[in-house]
């Protein structure tokens, strides 16, 4: 299921939240842990006889950046999706806020406005305006009047750097304004985290700064994100947390510097090679 896809399925369900108290679970101390936005805890998915997800377990600190490095199909896009149950997974658990989000009973596309997404695609309506790809989910979605949604997008489309193209229309614009304008309408949700699925990889090399700037603001600002990105230089400089992944698990996860000074695992040391060679 796309973005676009879950819009319209939200539009077909717009009953109010269902948080469900069976839904959320606490810790030993019987208390939520406020400052951990997600847990991970043995993840596991599979397409066909293909086990993608082998368990996956990590968790998220509220205002972490944290980079999701690894080869084509070691399963970081699976991973983001099922965080975000664009895919289901079959086994563990994803906590959000203490919620689990693969229990029935959570509200999912509520859920889906807490957890923003930003595409490699950038997913945005392509014969539409900048301004109304921005108002569109908060006016469907959080019922925003006109005048505040637009409001808030102006604000947003300053963050990017792209608010003089408002009216202008999307196919109009170069990739890297289209990705820039997806973040800013993903910022227009009022997300708690962002997930960025390779943001950079379809741009022309001259416009993967402008994204990364963007980020890298992002990042500043304290938003907490997880950013799966074969743009070593934004991992090694911007994120607090690397993990890296080899075919369905996570292999080694540390600071930066763990990873890129000093990889313990020799299929890390072998994938960096690969990566910073070419
Ligand atoms: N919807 C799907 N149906 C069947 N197989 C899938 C599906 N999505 C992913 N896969 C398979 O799962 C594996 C992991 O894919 P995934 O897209 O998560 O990898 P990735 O690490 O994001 O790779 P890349 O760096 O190329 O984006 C691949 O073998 C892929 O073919
Ligand atoms: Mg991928």
């Amino acid at each position: 299921m796309d973005e676009k896809e879950v819009i319209d399925a939200v539009e077909e369900n717009t009953e109010e939240v269902i948080v469900n108290e069976d839904a959320v679970v606490e810790n030993v101390n019987g208390e939520i842990d406020t400052d951990t936005l997600i847990e991970v805890k043995d993840v596991k998915k599979t397409f066909g006889k293909n086990e993608v997800l082998k368990g996956i377990t990590f968790s998220v600190r509220k205002g972490e950046v944290i980079s999701i490095i690894g080869s084509s199909g070691s399963g970081k896009s699976t991973l983001l999706r099922c965080i975000n149950k664009l895919e289901s997974a079959d086994g563990g658990e994803i906590l959000y806020k203490g919620l689990d989000i693969l229990n029935n009973k959570t509200d999912i596309n509520k859920l889906r406005q807490s957890i923003g997404m930003v595409f490699q695609s950038f997913n945005l309506f392509n014969n539409k305006n900048v301004i109304d790809n921005c108002t569109l989910a908060p006016r469907k979605l959080k019922k925003m009047k006109k005048p505040i949604a637009e409001k808030i997008a102006l604000e947003n489309l300053t963050k990017v750097g792209m608010q003089d193209f408002k009216d202008k229309r999307v196919q109009t614009l170069s990739g890297g304004q289209k990705q820039r304008v997806a973040i800013a309408r993903t910022l227009c949700m009022s997300p708690d985290v962002i997930l960025f699925d390779e943001p950079t990889s379809a741009l022309d090399p001259e416009m993967v700064g402008e994204v990364l700037d963007v980020m890298k603001n992002l990042a500043s600002s304290g938003m907490t994100m997880i950013v799966v990105t074969h743009e070593m230089g934004f991992a090694r400089d911007v994120s607090d947390r690397v993990i890296f992944m080899d075919k369905g698990v996570i292999a080694e996860e540390g600071s930066p510097a763990d990873i890129f000074n000093n990889p313990k695992e020799e299929r890390t040391r072998e994938f960096l090679k690969r990566v910073l060679n070419n």
